[in-house]
């Protein structure tokens, strides 16, 4: 085998979204599952941590950087199969399988359009959008495992699916996605749950023009990577949306119906979770503690198009970013008796 073309005091801040953080001491390309296994032994012998890095759209880098070796996933393959299977490597761009799905008229992934990232990390956070999750079109994952080097293939049972979760996140460092199989449905309706998108949409709409909607619907949100919008330096959502009790919804929709902020309690937005319990909207708690959209600390602030988003307006480090997210978790807590969590992973 060739030598390993390992890099040193590589800048990963251009590597992501948020265009944030130091360099990684170490770094590599994978294109291929033999060159990841090579660099994962080739970190451990030297006894240096390493980790992945993927489409760099859901990861905050620390200003130190990171002192390991970073794995930037490109594994490539993208194939549709008669009948609706996808085997996509993990390193392919999320919007190419998103873009060859609804071309063939293949449902399933209709809603999850102007996603960035890569296939790779849709697992791991089980990317949901506009009522859609890709747990419920995941038919296999194909995962390494990093204290034994073995390859397994994990149907959706033993990934453990749950809102914006999964093991993979919940047991960082153990795996590595490196490929994932979707089956879709060939000729299938398309998905239209979400009220917003229900509005945008007339009835039987098909899925190019529910991919669109969702689209357009994103892209008024900033977020759809787009050079000219002065949000784009973002990752997303920065924190989960809240799952609590419907007695704790109840009394915060008193409270805001109370103190003027909406008209009734209805008018709270929540959304349905497992019984007892209600979702919360993260970027309406924001707001209505004081944060209003296109609020600026600096060179970070929040999106001027949703609450939701932390964005960087570029000169800025992530520990403004890291302490203007406390400030907000302070605030809403403080306000409203709630805890946000943060979304995006640390490369840490
Ligand atoms: N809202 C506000 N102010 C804001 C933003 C939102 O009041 O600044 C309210 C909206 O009016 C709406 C509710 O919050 O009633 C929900 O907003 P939205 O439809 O924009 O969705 P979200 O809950 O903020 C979630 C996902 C997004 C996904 C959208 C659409 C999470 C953490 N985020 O956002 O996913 O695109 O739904 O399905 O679940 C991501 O995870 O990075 C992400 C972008």
């Amino acid at each position: 085998m060739t030598a390993l073309a390992i890099q040193r005091e590589v800048p990963l801040a251009p590597l992501t979204t948020l265009e944030l953080g130091g360099p990684a001491k170490h770094f590599i390309r994978a294109e291929d599952e033999q060159t990841l296994v090579a660099a994962l032994r080739w970190a451990a012998e030297r006894e240096l941590r390493s980790t992945i890095l993927a489409g760099g759209s859901n990861v905050i880098v620390p200003d130190r950087g990171y002192d390991g070796l970073v794995i930037h996933m490109k594994i490539g393959g993208l194939d549709f199969y008669e009948g609706g299977a996808v085997q996509v490597g993990a390193g392919v761009p999320w919007e190419a399988v998103v873009d060859g799905a609804v071309s063939r008229g293949w449902a399933g992934l209709e809603c999850l359009t102007g996603i960035p990232g890569s296939t790779g990390a849709t697992p791991i956070q089980n990317v949901g959008a506009y009522g859609q999750e890709v747990a419920e079109v995941i038919e296999h994952v194909r995962v390494l495992h990093r204290d034994t080097l073995s390859f397994d293939t994990w149907k959706p049972e033993e990934c453990g699916f749950s809102y914006r979760g999964s093991r993979f996140k919940r047991d960082p460092d153990r795996f590595v996605v490196c490929a994932v199989c979707f089956a879709l449905r060939p000729g299938g309706p398309g998905t239209v749950r979400y009220a917003e998108l229900e509005n945008a949409l007339p009835p039987g709409a098909s899925l190019t023009e529910i991919r669109r909607a969702v689209l357009e619907l994103r892209r008024r949100k900033s977020m759809v990577l787009d050079p000219n919008d002065p949000n784009r330096r973002s990752a997303g959502s920065f924190f989960l949306n809240p799952v609590v009790p419907v007695a704790v919804a109840d009394r915060i929709a008193e409270q805001a119906a109370r103190e003027g902020l909406v008209a009734r309690p209805a008018d709270c937005p929540r959304f349905a979770a497992e019984p007892g319990l209600v979702k919360l909207a993260a970027g309406w708690l924001i707001e209505k503690a004081g944060i209003a959209k296109g609020t600026r600390r600096g060179a970070v602030g929040v999106s001027s198009n949703h609450a939701l988003c932390l964005v960087h307006h570029g000169g800025g480090t992530t520990a403004e970013l890291l302490a203007f997210a406390e400030e907000i978790q302070a605030r809403v807590e403080a306000r409203f008796g709630v805890i946000l969590e943060r979304e995006p992973q640390f490369l840490a």
